[in-house]
């Protein structure tokens, strides 16, 4: 058995049907994606069948598999969201993945961060618009996808964002940060010129 049905078998062992579906909804959207953008399809696969592995894990096992630097994981009440990061943990020690990119696109898909790659802003797209998504905004964010994909996070991250200040939740700063990296990007500008500009 190659290593894709390997982890499709054990995926659909870990996660409840819906999550389960979710997940081959991600893969295929992701496939779609590294088609367009030229992306390595074997890591956006791997990426994207599990990105979500830990997600049916309590949080006790979330924080104990967590190898997030300190700042991440008490930075007030992430939750659930540390599934990206406990899962990365989870691919490495149950699936033997080592490549970095993959497993940051299993840690990131949650709260993000400045400098994603091309795999991890694939996954992370392909979780917001996968087909099972109903979402209002979901058919922007679709076209905007094979548009220009750092489009499509920026609508994404404000969508989340507008939920999470309505709800008074914390926002973790790598998501901002993340933001207005593409943000900088955008106008042509690098995050780094603008900082010494200031
Ligand atoms: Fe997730
Ligand atoms: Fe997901």
């Amino acid at each position: 058995m190659d290593k894709i049905s390997r982890i499709k078998d054990k995926m659909r062992e870990l996660l409840t049907l819906k999550r389960y579906n979710h997940t081959l909804g991600v893969e295929k959207v992701a496939i779609e994606l590294a088609h367009h953008y030229g992306a390595d399809i074997n890591k956006v696969r791997k990426g994207a069948l599990l990105h979500d592995c830990s997600k049916q894990f309590t949080l006790t096992r979330m924080h104990e598999l967590c190898d997030c630097d300190e700042t991440i994981k008490t930075y007030g009440h992430l939750g659930e969201l540390l599934h990206g990061f406990a899962g990365s943990v989870y691919a490495r020690e149950e699936f033997g993945i080592t490549d970095e990119d993959i497993l940051n696109s299993i840690r990131y898909h949650t709260i993000g961060r400045r400098g994603m790659s091309i795999v991890e802003k694939i996954i992370y797209v392909a979780d917001a618009i996968e087909p099972s998504r109903t979402h209002e905004e979901v058919q922007t964010i679709r076209r905007l996808a094979y548009e220009n994909i750092d489009e499509a996070i920026i609508h994404e991250v404000d969508r989340k964002m507008e939920f999470l200040i309505k709800k008074e939740a914390i926002i973790h700063p790598n998501t901002v940060d993340m933001r207005n990296w593409l943000l900088h990007n955008r106008k042509g500008e690098g995050i780094n010129e603008l900082e010494q500009r200031i």
